[in-house]
């Protein structure tokens, strides 16, 4: 693995060595071992042209964690406001002795084409390209399912569970990548959106669609209920895009205290952040004591850790 782009490319077998090592990597953390050597001497560019908290820092903090140089380019502030474009900033960045490249863009594919340009010499790490892919999000999140719904982790899948992922699936990158890591790891994906939420063509995908939280949560036994964030900034239809009103959406789609006590009792409630509270998800389920959606972030350290360990560490890693 050179790269990691999308978890289409995943095996089960590569998506459960990532899982594993990011458990190494999280037992080293656990016992305060702040700072491993193994990425000494490389260089690690964080290449933000969308705004982001949670993968931003935590690449950043994965990387330096592993004793890689680090450097934040964030889009704002720099020549790309001057109309440079993606492929002069990719020789900038190669002429700097980039090892590996973390990328967010808001077009889907920027990372492809990073990768596959001919332009870079290292690796690329797609931190969310567009609606496409978010492939280190949906590790983290089987990683934090793994540990809570998983008894004896190591080495295994996630065979035997129900995820049910809620609401703005048209615009998810989080949702696309979960659908295809969580089928490969055995689970069984359940959408919960209304039409205008699903992407046409949604079909061939790997899960079954329902048009209600409220159906979802009687038809299936939920072992994880994943809340998506509204995405209010990629509708830009004219107004009409964002169907059913807000306050329709938190009628049928919304997580409250009401609905997560109906779930089962060892379900957990998961959000990959930032949170519209009070619109998909209410204070009471993002507070409980079910929710996850801070150990995610947290979890979300190993698994990047492990992500540019396996791509970086030499031949060994790199296989
Ligand atoms: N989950 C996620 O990608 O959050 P950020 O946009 O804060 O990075």
């Amino acid at each position: 693995m050179r790269h990691l782009l999308s978890t289409k490319d995943l095996s089960r077998d590569d998506a459960i060595l990532i899982l594993d090592t990011a458990a190494q990597m999280a037992a080293t953390q656990e016992r305060e071992v702040r700072k491993l050597p193994t990425l000494r001497g490389k260089t690690v560019v964080n290449l933000f042209f969308e705004d982001s908290t949670r993968t931003r820092i935590s690449f950043e903090a994965a990387a330096k964690r592993l004793s890689a140089d680090v450097i934040n380019f964030s889009a704002k502030g720099s020549s790309v406001s001057k109309g440079e474009s993606l492929k002069d900033t990719a020789l900038t960045l190669q002429a700097m002795g980039a090892d590996a490249v973390v990328v967010r863009h808001w077009a889907s594919g920027a990372a492809y084409q990073l990768a596959h340009g001919g332009w870079l010499h290292g690796s690329v790490l797609n931190a969310g390209d567009g609606t496409h892919q978010h492939p280190t999000q949906s590790l983290l999140d089987a990683f934090t399912m793994r540990r809570h719904l998983v008894s004896d982790p190591t080495g295994a899948d996630l065979a035997g569970l129900t995820v049910a992922i809620v609401g703005d699936v048209l615009h998810s990158r989080v949702a696309r990548s979960n659908v295809h890591l969580l089928h490969t790891l055995g689970a069984k994906v359940v959408l919960v959106a209304p039409a205008t939420l699903v992407p046409v063509g949604i079909e061939p995908w790997p899960c079954d669609v329902v048009h209600t939280l409220d159906e979802a949560i009687e038809a299936y036994d939920i072992d994880a209920l994943m809340m998506l964030r509204v995405q209010r900034e990629r509708m830009t239809g004219g107004g009409s895009a964002f169907f059913p009103s807000p306050a329709e959406y938190t009628r049928l789609f919304g997580l409250d205290g009401d609905r997560m006590r109906r779930l089962p009792d060892h379900a957990i409630v998961m959000h990959p952040g930032p949170m519209n509270r009070g619109l998909e998800i209410s204070a009471e389920a993002a507070d409980s004591d079910r929710s996850v959606i801070v150990e995610q972030v947290a979890n979300g350290v190993a698994v990047r850790m492990a992500a540019l360990y396996l791509l970086l560490a030499g031949e060994e890693g790199a296989q």
